[in-house]
């Protein structure tokens, strides 16, 4: 199924087309990834491990882990990393040792209480429902275990962000027609459309029982940090 970018999809067929669209552009993702970030991707992904700040050997679920940025970046500090993604595509281009496992972050195959953490990288946008994501999070990770969500999200200062739409909005589609795939990297942008503001997100957050939620804003993402509280 082809995504289109003009009429953003609810749903299964939200569901599908974003499988299908993973699957298309597996091959060139982390290249056009750096690319349209600058390399900031890599700098992002480090902060966000960080900020969960967990002990090496700490079992982290790389949630939506499209081609294992997140496994391996956890790998490197010592974490015991366990990836998840709907696409096949995307975990056959995967490069990471850790155990990788296809399914859907709404339903995922891991016991109540099992992990000490879970990382997600720039994929809130492109799931169905996020409260039921953050309930299936809640239930999955320990008490007193964290979470770190990295999206792309705009910048808070006007100016930045005005800079920021005309890039994401204008040049990342010609990038990616270059490089990959037009419709997919002029969907990406525009799903940021799905993303609730911060207080409802926030908010989502509390009611699955996660605490400490905090919020740093980045050129062109946001890192959202939790501790599982109830
Ligand atoms: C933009 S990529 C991000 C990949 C990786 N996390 C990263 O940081 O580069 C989004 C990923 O989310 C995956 N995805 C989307 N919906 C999903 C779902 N419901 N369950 C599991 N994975 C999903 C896609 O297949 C894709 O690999």
């Amino acid at each position: 199924m082809r995504i289109d970018p003009e009429n953003l999809p609810e749903g299964d067929e939200k569901r599908d087309a974003v499988r299908s669209l993973f699957d298309s552009i597996a091959g060139r993702y982390d290249l056009v990834n750096r690319v349209i970030t600058f390399g900031l991707d890599v700098r992002w992904r480090r902060r966000a491990v960080s900020a969960l700040d967990l002990n090496a050997g700490s079992i982290v679920l790389d949630l939506a882990c499209g081609t294992g940025d997140f496994c391996r970046e956890t790998s490197r500090v010592g974490m015991v990393p366990i990836g998840i993604d709907l696409s096949m595509g995307m975990l056959a281009a995967a490069r990471t040792d850790a155990p990788l496992l296809q399914g859907d972050v709404l339903a995922l195959p891991i016991s109540d209480g099992a992990v000490d953490g879970a990382v997600c990288g720039f994929a809130l946008r492109n799931l169905v429902e996020l409260p039921g994501f953050f309930a299936e999070l809640s239930r999955v990770v320990r008490l007193g275990g964290r979470i770190s969500l990295l999206d792309a999200a705009e910048p808070s200062n006007t100016v930045l962000r005005t800079g920021h739409r005309v890039y994401f909005q204008k040049i990342v589609p010609r990038i990616g027609a270059l490089l990959s795939d037009r419709t997919a990297y002029t969907y990406l942008p525009r799903s940021l459309a799905y993303m609730p503001a911060w207080p409802d997100l926030k908010g989502q957050l509390s009611a699955a029982g996660f605490a400490d939620i905090e919020r740093h804003v980045f050129i062109g993402a946001h890192l959202i940090t939790a501790t599982r509280d109830r």
